[in-house]
């Protein structure tokens, strides 16, 4: 299968890397406006290097020698990019955020949905074998959930962390519970750029379920932490190092001198079968979504839910920042 891959930055680099360790899948090309980066990255891959889509469609014609394209090119050119491949026959993988807002993601889904052409959006994280394994747990419903996204501050990323890094954990958090959020508060701060570099959010689900975010690039080096609280257990997640680490407290009752409450604690190390690596996963997934035309496991609706739920956390942080709440000091 002859896939594509636009933009040869950080992520689309990745995705060639990715790519190339599919046996079934060919890389069909490297398009990047920036053609000496795509040619560098192309020729380290024995593929042929692109300035435009349009290029591409040129030399490559869809459904022969090009079957799909993954979009990795900044988020505001999500919408023309995927339009134009899809408008061509091309099944789309668009990196997350599928879109710069959800009204621009509804307009790829309709897109997609009019021509016919499969479409999925890169939330890497539900290919993480860490939340394959909580998808697939007989966990009861968590009490609480906490997740902890952190890592140091890139220059060349003018997304907020909200739309760049939260928008990962409000999309595990719904696929994980399924459950809708009924109530929002967060407070937001611009630290080393214009835009938010540390948000925090407390969400409420329908369910009842309690969740803490916080996302934030002013760290030294990356952390990926996951907690789950429930009634008896405790459960810690590193989706970054891909470890499971569940806790159970034992009520000791009396101690025989009679007096005061011994607990004890059980602590196991969930085995995860699978360490994949999740981009290598998330292509595989696409490959077959294009080869079998099922619904992809990430769907552009799941693309517009994660940038809704990015919109009302925005909002929330817009309406503090406006009257001056959580700022200080450095806001
Ligand atoms: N899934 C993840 O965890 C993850 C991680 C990082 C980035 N991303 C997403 O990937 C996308 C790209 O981010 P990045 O960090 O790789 O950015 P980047 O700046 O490193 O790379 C973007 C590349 O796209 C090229 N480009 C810009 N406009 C183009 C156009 N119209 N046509 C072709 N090429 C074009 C640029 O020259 C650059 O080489 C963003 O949407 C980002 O949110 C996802």
């Amino acid at each position: 299968m002859e896939i594509a891959v636009v933009g040869g930055g950080s992520m689309g680099s990745n995705h060639v890397r990715a790519l190339s360790r599919l046996d079934e899948v060919h890389v069909a090309g490297v398009v990047d406006v920036d053609l000496q980066r795509a040619q560098a990255l192309a020729d380290r891959h024995g593929t042929s290097a692109f300035a435009s889509v349009e290029d591409l469609l040129t030399c490559c014609t869809p459904g022969r020698d090009l079957h799909g394209c993954v979009v990795a090119t900044p988020t505001l050119s999500h919408l023309p990019i995927a339009s134009q491949l899809i408008e061509a026959g091309v099944a789309v993988l668009v990196e997350k955020p599928a879109a710069a807002s959800a009204a621009e993601a509804q307009e790829l889904g309709r897109l997609s949905e009019s021509y016919g052409v499969p479409m999925m959006v890169g939330h890497i994280e539900r290919f993480n074998p860490v939340v394959r394994e909580l998808a697939g747990a007989d966990f009861e419903g968590p009490t609480h959930i906490d997740i902890r996204r952190v890592g140091p501050f890139t220059p060349r990323i003018h997304d907020d962390v909200v739309v760049d890094l939260m928008i990962h954990d409000l999309d595990i958090v719904r696929f994980l519970t399924g459950s809708n959020v009924v109530d929002v508060q967060a407070v937001g701060k611009p630290v080393l750029s214009e835009v938010c570099d540390l948000a925090v959010a407390l969400l409420t689900l329908e369910s009842g379920t309690t969740v803490s975010l916080m996302a934030s690039r002013l760290g030294q080096k990356k952390q990926r932490q996951l907690d789950l609280t429930f009634e008896d257990h405790f459960v810690r997640c590193d989706l970054l190092h891909q470890s499971v680490l569940v806790q159970r407290g034992q009520q000791g009752g009396l101690t025989t001198e009679g007096f005061g409450f011994q607990q004890t604690m059980n602590e196991e190390i969930r085995y995860l079968e699978n360490r994949a690596e999740p981009l290598v996963s998330e292509l595989s997934a696409f490959v077959a979504t294009i080869r079998s035309g099922d619904t992809p496991p990430v769907t552009i609706a799941d693309g517009v839910e994660a940038l809704r739920q990015v919109e009302r956390v925005r909002a929330v942080i817009g309406k503090a920042i406006d009257s001056g709440v959580g700022t200080g000091p450095l806001g």
